[in-house]
């Protein structure tokens, strides 16, 4: 990761500069030595290249002189209207600009120490790389940039302003890795082992193995499982961050739980081998839970939240179930399996139904990759939500458009749930094509009873094909932000 630190404002002598500038604003300060310093240099490229700071623009000056390698401005956009997005933005867009420099000075000009800390968070997020498996790229081939340095006013107030971004840094990171890890890697097992690293952040996690899951009754969570050599897993993570005063009783835990197919053939019904490879991420609403508790235990988040996520793998095989198999889920209510595809919907009700029976939470929000109809519906810009609780569906609006984690809400309705009535069961795992995601939510809703609960359908935004201000291509960690702030800013104490 990105090494984040912060000094006051002085002009380097060598290395790589970046200027952060607001629109409307003149020189002063290292900005304005570092002109002086290459003779106006800065000044005449700005104005060559009609940079006036509008956001998401970037100048880019090599070897100005002054010993500098390069200066590279980025703009803020007007000061009156800088939100922390803005920031986490030019951070990235910087740190996009610095893949041959190994290190760089930031001035941040008239930027608070803590929105200086906002700075280092969107340069870190978007200098992600997951190389784990590539053993022959040249050295002259690697992004070099490990270190940014932040000029600020006052370098100790804008560190303690970074120990939490960092601890949801991380968490973001940990995320990424897991949907990035191959599928021959991944099994459950493997991504149960990672969830128990969570314990040395003050996570406690529990691991439900074959055993523990056949004698609870995750009847639909297994009828998935059984096609596959590596057996299921779920993880229960609890971080209780609430600060006990002794007279107060321990209010009920924010629940998370996330779909973790590690691998999604589609089953008996398997799917065509065009694109199948990236059903490697369809763990990624697990990822996201993972993540999450990570970072609000690495941020010692104020609250009580648990994190349970439903791993298996999804193959075809001799003992795979059959299109046409009914089972009995861990609710008593019985599933027509039409579809070995519709997998994750069967692994959210078992979860579902678990973490309402042991938590009783004060709310649930799911997250999962369940449906290609939500891509139809909203490409890769927005998440499905569908909620149950108008209070929740609108922080989490209001969130995700302030940190540009974007849901937008579908409709629940008796009239979508009759779709997925069966003949010989208590429902169906499909409800047809038409409103594909909605029927998928209906099945997931007859798992929850009166808790408030969200389901989130990431199938559109967990994986990206191209780069973004704060996320590179590939898994983008979507949601782990999102529910951060959420907590950060509704529950906690
Ligand atoms: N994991 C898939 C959904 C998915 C597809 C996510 C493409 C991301 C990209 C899910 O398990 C699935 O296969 N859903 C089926 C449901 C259908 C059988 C009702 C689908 O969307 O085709
Ligand atoms: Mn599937
Ligand atoms: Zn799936």
């Amino acid at each position: 990761m990105l090494e984040i630190a912060f000094a006051k404002p002085a002009l380097p002598k060598s290395g790589a500069l970046v200027l952060l500038i607001g629109e409307g604003e003149v020189p002063s300060g290292v900005w304005q030595q570092a002109n002086e310093a290459t003779g106006g240099a800065i000044e005449r490229a700005l104005k060559t290249t009609e940079f006036k700071g509008a956001t998401g623009k970037t100048c880019t000056i090599l070897a100005p002189g002054a010993g500098l390698t390069r200066v590279v401005a980025v703009g803020l956009g007007k000061p009156a209207e800088l939100t922390a997005r803005l920031l986490n933005e030019a951070g990235g867009h910087a740190a996009a600009a610095l893949p041959r420099e190994s290190a760089a000075s930031v001035a941040t000009g008239m930027l608070q120490p803590s929105q200086a800390a906002e700075v280092g968070l969107g340069a870190t997020l978007r200098a992600y790389r997951f190389d784990r498996y590539r053993t022959k790229e040249k050295l002259e081939d690697k992004p070099k940039l490990t270190k940014l340095t932040l000029l600020t006013a006052d370098p100790p107030l804008a560190r303690s302003a970074w120990e939490p971004l960092h601890g949801v840094a991380k968490g973001v990171f940990l995320s990424r890795d897991l949907v990035s890890e191959p599928p021959n890697v991944l099994s459950p097992a493997e991504m149960a082992d990672r969830c128990e690293r969570l314990s040395e952040l003050g996570v406690k996690v529990d691991v439900l193995g074959l055993r523990e899951l056949s004698r609870l009754g995750f009847g639909a969570l297994l009828g998935v499982a059984q096609g596959s050599a590596n057996e299921p897993r779920v993880v229960v993570m609890q971080w209780h961050g609430e600060s006990g005063n002794g007279r107060k009783a321990k209010s009920k835990p924010a629940a998370f739980i996330g779909k973790g197919v590690t691998f999604d053939t589609g089953g008996i019904s398997i799917k065509p081998a065009g694109g199948m490879e990236e059903m490697k991420w369809d763990m990624a609403g697990a990822g996201t839970v993972v993540g999450l508790m990570a970072a609000l235990a690495g941020r010692k988040a104020k609250v009580n939240a648990v994190g349970i996520v439903g791993l298996v793998e999804n193959m075809p095989s001799g003992t795979a179930q059959r299109p046409g198999d009914v089972v009995k889920s861990y609710s008593g209510q019985t599933i027509e399996v039409i579809n070995t595809d519709a997998e994750g919907r069967l692994v959210l009700a078992d979860v579902l139904w678990y973490c309402q029976q042991k938590f009783d939470p004060r709310f649930m929000i799911d997250l999962a990759t369940l449906t290609g109809a939500m891509i139809v519906a909203l490409g890769h810009e927005y998440a499905g939500m569908f909620s149950n609780d108008d209070a929740l569906a609108q922080k989490l609006s209001a969130v995700g458009q302030s940190i540009d984690e974007k849901v937008w809400r579908f409709p629940l309705d008796d009239a979508y749930d009759r779709l997925i009535r069966s003949d010989i069961a208590d429902m169906k795992n499909i409800g047809g094509r038409p409103a594909g995601s909605i029927s998928a939510a209906q099945f997931i809703q007859r798992f929850v009873n009166k808790t408030p609960w969200a389901h989130l359908d990431i199938a559109g935004v967990a994986w990206s094909t191209k780069d973004a201000p704060c996320v590179p291509k590939g898994a983008t960690a979507f949601g782990v932000r999102l529910l951060d702030r959420l907590v950060a800013e509704h529950y906690e104490t």
